[in-house]
């Protein structure tokens, strides 16, 4: 039998390891607001501390006494402050945040020590996604973050091949399982659920992501500045913010990533895009974003077998050599830097490197129940959310999964956003 309660407090570990690498900083540096569409690190530092006081000691009721009191306790309520305005809350000083989430993380353990019956594992393992998930909004952060480098050189990456950069495949037509049970993925998170059929018609979809030199070649092309690529939203937002061209990317072949200018690597997958310049540059290539039906079954189901794959190269778990995840790389790896991750289907790079966008917007499953952090997906699901899928090169390898749905506005692009496209067959 496995040590469940030991793998928990290990996956606890690793996510509070990454937390205070990416907030090793000075305490001026952890205060100020880099950009209005995010945190002060500050925040999110303190934020982790209180949401796993919330629902692993206080069991998700609100009304329970935190370790905070209760009014700095409420500073950290995602809900009731948005993040512009973050800043100007009276915030623990760094110092102080350490300590509390240091504090409950003692107690956490202790409840690990001393796991039951009565205990929900799952609650532990949404803890590390959360965590986890708030360390890649802190990247953001870092990335949108003006001034010299704060951050090492990330980890060396596989090359790419050459001659997969704007190839596809076919999925043919067919019935495939969407989304996840339980049974099938303890850890998944509410909007994966239930497991259920889809029929998904034939479709052709990128062998791998869209690269900078492709997108380069739009916006040569005159794509900022021709109408009919564009949905009618997408041009005016376009027009509004007055975008010409990715989100830190130079006039001249050059790009800004975490402090550092250097040259467009054209074999990249492009990012920082909005889903209205995916959508616009898909209409230009003579094709379109895909579903995140066919994205999900392009990645997860066998047609030999009839099921569904738990990781598109089969049910081994992530390594270096099968995708990039885990944020140690700081950025995408080249298009056929992993051969050994194609799905069933020979898709590549469905797992790291770019979270890509889908045509979809996001809606329950059929069978939707929320979780003990109810308030995680159910409040965006009427919104204007446009579905990204596959996960970033900033995602920790233990809290993906091809069902894995993230979502946010379609005019965002400090997210690490990319493009796959997909035709009809
Ligand atoms: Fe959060």
């Amino acid at each position: 039998m496995t040590d469940l309660p030991g793998r928990l407090a290990a996956e606890l570990a690793a996510a509070r390891d990454r937390t205070l690498l990416l907030t090793d900083h000075d305490e001026s540096e952890l205060l100020r607001q880099h950009s209005p569409l995010m945190s002060p690190l500050a925040w999110d530092l303190a934020h982790v501390g209180q949401q796993e006081d919330l629902w692993l000691l206080r069991r998700g009721d609100g009304q329970r006494p935190g370790l905070l009191p209760p009014d700095v306790d409420a500073l950290y309520d995602a809900f009731t402050h948005p993040r512009a305005i973050r800043v100007r809350l009276p915030l623990l000083p760094p110092v102080e945040a350490r300590a509390f989430c240091r504090e409950v993380r003692s107690r956490v353990l202790d409840r690990l020590d001393h796991f039951s019956e009565a205990d929900d594992p799952f609650d532990f393992a949404m803890v590390v996604s959360h965590e986890q998930q708030h360390d890649e909004t802190m990247l953001q952060t870092l990335q949108l973050r003006p001034g010299p480098p704060l951050l090492e050189p990330g980890d060396p990456l596989p090359s790419g091949r050459p001659g997969v950069a704007g190839t596809s495949v076919l999925v043919p037509g067919g019935p495939c399982r969407l989304g996840v049970d339980a049974t099938d993925e303890p850890f998944s998170l509410d909007n994966e659920r239930p497991a259920h059929w889809v029929d998904v018609p034939g479709f052709r979809i990128g062998r791998v992501p869209v690269t900078n030199a492709e997108y380069a070649a739009f916006v040569a092309d005159g794509g900022y500045t021709t109408a009919r690529w564009w949905s009618h939203r997408g041009w005016e937002h376009r027009r509004q913010a007055g975008l010409d061209r990715p989100q830190f990317w130079g006039r001249h072949g050059t790009r800004t990533r975490f402090g550092v200018v250097e040259p467009l690597p054209p074999d990249e997958p492009v990012q920082h895009v909005t889903f209205f310049e995916a959508e616009a540059y898909a209409a230009w290539a003579g094709a379109r974003l895909p579903t995140e039906m066919e994205w999900e079954k392009a990645a997860a189901w066998d047609p030999v077998t009839g099921r569904r794959r738990r990781f598109p190269w089969g049910s081994a778990e992530p390594t270096a050599a099968l995708a990039n995840l885990g944020g140690g790389a700081l950025r995408p790896a080249p298009v056929g830097a992993y051969p050994a991750g194609a799905s069933a289907y020979g898709v590549e790079q469905l797992m790291g490197d770019v979270w890509e966008w889908t045509s979809s917007p996001f809606r329950p499953w059929p069978g939707f129940r929320p979780m003990l952090y109810a308030t995680y997906s159910a409040p965006f699901f009427d919104g204007d959310y446009r579905v990204l899928r596959g996960g970033s090169w900033a995602v920790a390898t233990s809290i993906l999964r091809p069902s894995f749905r993230n979502w946010d506005h379609p005019i965002r692009r400090q997210i690490f956003s990319g493009i796959r496209l997909a035709w009809d067959a």
